[in-house]
């Protein structure tokens, strides 16, 4: 057999991600624990569980793989911390998740939100220099595109209409990223644009626990299901889609895990320049859809209301994640299906997330467990 069939290992070695401890940042982890790299993760945790012996979901991450993560709890805004685990890791790349993504509280506290997003990037990206890493994946968002032109949409829309503050901080943040490698080409930098992400890694030991208040779909309605609120309000039912609902791009976590390391794939080959990928199914579905197979498949009964729009909510959304195909290799392969089983599955092995003793049993599709 020759050289090029055996398993090739990743060109880079050592990989820091921001944010590790949080919900996409730990599905991350395990994908890129099991490519064979080697993770060093931080988080502050903002809005990630902690506990006495620091984070339980990278814990769970270290059980799922069998592998160790050299884990430190910093934060972003404190360089000289930041400049310390550079020091001590030899970092081939670093994939940045850490942000504040909060719509409503980023219309209250702008200020926060562009010190912690703008000001933690703009600290992670000179203590990079000047440790001569060169190379980032940056967690960026559908968002930056605003109301939509033209459906799908690609890579190639404009984007910086914006109607909310955490919103011009992701925009903000490719624009500055644009510049960078625009001024030195040693800056190697792919920017991934996330539809909307839901489900849980399909063990059920990790998955989304915000500590903050949440408003996205899928942990509110899964909270409806448990019992835990009383009932799911739909914001609207008069949008110019085909059942009134706004339509989405719901991507699972994993093929997010998935697109971040077939990013680094291709950015170990890149030499100087920012690459913009969707990372969505490129299906649009509506929340009427969403809450029929979530309740179809769990085998539950969600009350739902029908309410005023939402304040910003654009109408419907979904990706051409063809760039992202042809380029990086990477297609979403899970469906509608696996996301809310997944979801469910992680929700009712937690109910009360990582900060309870987890339940052995889960309870399955037909309330079998
Ligand atoms: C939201 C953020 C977006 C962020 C994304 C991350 C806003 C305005 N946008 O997107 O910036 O990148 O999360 O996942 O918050 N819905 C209900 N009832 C609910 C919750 C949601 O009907 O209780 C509807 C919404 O109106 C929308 C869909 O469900 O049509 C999805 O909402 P959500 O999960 O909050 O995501 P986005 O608003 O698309």
């Amino acid at each position: 057999m020759g050289i090029s069939h055996r398993i090739k290992m990743p060109k880079f070695k050592s990989v820091l991600v921001t944010g590790g401890a949080g919900y996409i940042g730990s599905h991350c982890v395990v994908d890129l624990l099991n490519a064979g790299y080697d993770v060093i993760a931080i988080d502050n945790f903002a809005n990630a569980v902690c506990d006495d012996e620091g984070s339980p979901a990278l814990r769970r991450a270290e059980q799922i793989t069998g592998k160790k993560i050299a884990f430190y709890k910093a934060d972003l805004l404190d360089k000289p911390q930041i400049n310390d685990i550079f020091d001590k890791h030899d970092v081939d790349c670093v994939i940045h998740f850490a942000a504040l993504k909060a719509v409503g509280e980023s219309m209250q506290q702008p200020l926060l939100y562009y010190q912690n997003n703008l000001l933690g990037m703009l600290n992670l990206l000179e203590v990079m220099r000047s440790h001569n890493c060169y190379q980032m994946v940056f967690s960026s968002s559908c968002t930056v595109y605003g109301e939509p032109e033209k459906l799908p949409i690609t890579e190639a829309h404009p984007t910086g209409s914006i109607t909310n503050v955490y919103g011009r901080t992701k925009y903000f943040i490719e624009e500055m990223l644009k510049d960078l490698s625009a001024a030195d080409e040693k800056w190697n930098i792919i920017s991934l644009r996330y539809f909307n992400p839901v489900g849980a890694h399909p063990s059920g030991l990790i998955g989304e626990d915000p500590t903050k208040e949440f408003s996205n779909l899928m942990p509110y309605m899964s909270q409806v299901a448990l019992g835990k609120k009383p009932v799911l309000t739909i914001f609207g039912n008069d949008y110019n889609t085909p059942d009134g609902t706004g339509i989405r791009d719901y991507i699972h976590v994993m093929d997010l895990a998935s697109g971040h390391v077939a990013a680094l794939k291709v950015l170990s080959d890149a030499h100087g320049r920012l690459k913009v990928y969707n990372l969505g199914t490129g299906r649009g579905v509506s929340v009427k859809e969403l809450v029929d197979v979530f309740q179809r498949v769990t085998n539950t009964n969600i009350p739902i209301k029908y309410v005023e729009r939402r304040l910003g909510d654009i109408t419907a959304m979904w990706a051409d994640a063809t760039l992202a195909k042809e380029e990086l290799g990477w297609t979403a392969q899970h469906t509608i299906e696996e996301m809310c089983t997944d979801f469910w599955r992680w929700q009712t092995m937690n109910p009360d997330g990582y900060a309870k003793k987890q339940k052995t049993t889960f309870i399955a599709v037909n309330g079998k467990s």
